[in-house]
C-alpha cells in the first residue's frame, strides 16, 4: 500500500499538468519606413485639433476627434486604413489558422492627442471584434519613465487578488513605438498611463466590427 501510494505520487509529480487556458490574442507589428506618412498624418491631426473641440470619452485631458478619421479623405488616410485593414486580416488569419480567410469588416477610428499629464481611464470597446491603436508619434518620453504605457488588465479581474497574488500577471504593459499597430480583442479592458513627455503623443485608435468571416 505504501509503495503503491509512493508510485502514484511519483507519477503525479512526473505527469501532472498545468495547462494555461483562455489565453488572449494580442497582435502587434511596427510599420517600417513610414516617416513621411506619419508626418503628414501628424500635421492633419494637429490641424484638426486646433479647429475642432474634443470628444470626451476615456480621455482625461488630451484631444480626441469624432470617430470619423477614415472619412477625412486624402491619400495618407487611405494608406493608413489599408495598412490597418491588412493587420486585421492577418491577425484574424493567424488566430483562425486560415491563411486565406476573407473578412468583411466595418473599420472606424478617431485621432487622439495626449500631451504631458494626460491619460485614459480603464475601458473596453463595446460592439466591436478587434480594437487597436496605431501610433503616429509615440512621443518623446524617456524609456525608463514608469508611466505612459498602454496597460491591459487581466481579463479575469478577480484572479489577481484571489489566486496566488503575484504568481499570475495582473496587467500587461505595452510601451508604444512610432509606427506600431496593436490589435486586441475589444472585450479586453485597457487604460493609458499618464504621459510624461513633452512632444504630443499622437495615435489613431480604431475598432473593427467583423460582419462576416469565411475560411
Ligand atoms: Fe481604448
Amino acid at each position: 500500500m505504501l509503495q503503491e501510494s509512493q508510485d502514484i505520487i511519483a507519477d503525479m509529480v512526473e505527469n501532472g499538468r498545468i495547462e494555461h487556458i483562455f489565453s488572449t490574442p494580442v497582435f502587434s507589428y511596427v510599420l517600417k519606413s513610414v516617416g513621411a506618412l506619419n508626418g503628414e498624418i501628424r500635421d492633419l491631426v494637429l490641424e484638426r485639433e486646433r479647429t475642432t473641440p474634443s470628444m470626451v470619452k476615456s480621455n482625461q485631458g488630451g484631444w480626441q476627434s469624432s470617430p470619423d478619421f477614415f472619412e477625412w479623405g486624402g491619400p495618407v488616410v487611405a494608406t493608413l486604413e489599408h495598412h490597418l485593414r491588412s493587420a486585421v486580416k492577418i491577425a484574424t488569419a493567424r488566430l483562425l489558422g486560415a491563411p486565406n480567410v476573407r473578412i468583411d469588416c466595418h473599420l472606424y477610428g478617431w485621432a487622439a492627442v495626449n500631451r504631458h499629464g494626460h491619460y485614459n481611464t480603464p475601458h473596453v470597446h463595446p460592439l466591436a471584434t478587434w480594437s487597436g491603436v496605431y501610433y503616429v508619434d509615440a512621443g518623446d518620453e524617456a524609456p525608463d519613465t514608469p508611466g505612459a504605457a498602454l496597460e491591459f488588465a487581466h481579463p479575469v479581474v478577480a484572479s489577481a487578488m484571489t489566486f496566488f497574488p503575484g504568481a499570475l500577471p495582473s496587467a500587461r504593459l505595452v510601451r508604444p513605438e512610432t509606427g506600431m499597430i496593436i490589435l486586441f480583442p475589444s472585450y479586453l479592458q485597457h487604460n493609458v498611463r499618464m504621459y510624461q513627455g513633452t512632444r504630443p503623443r499622437i495615435s489613431v485608435p480604431f475598432n473593427a466590427q467583423l460582419r462576416s468571416v469565411s475560411i
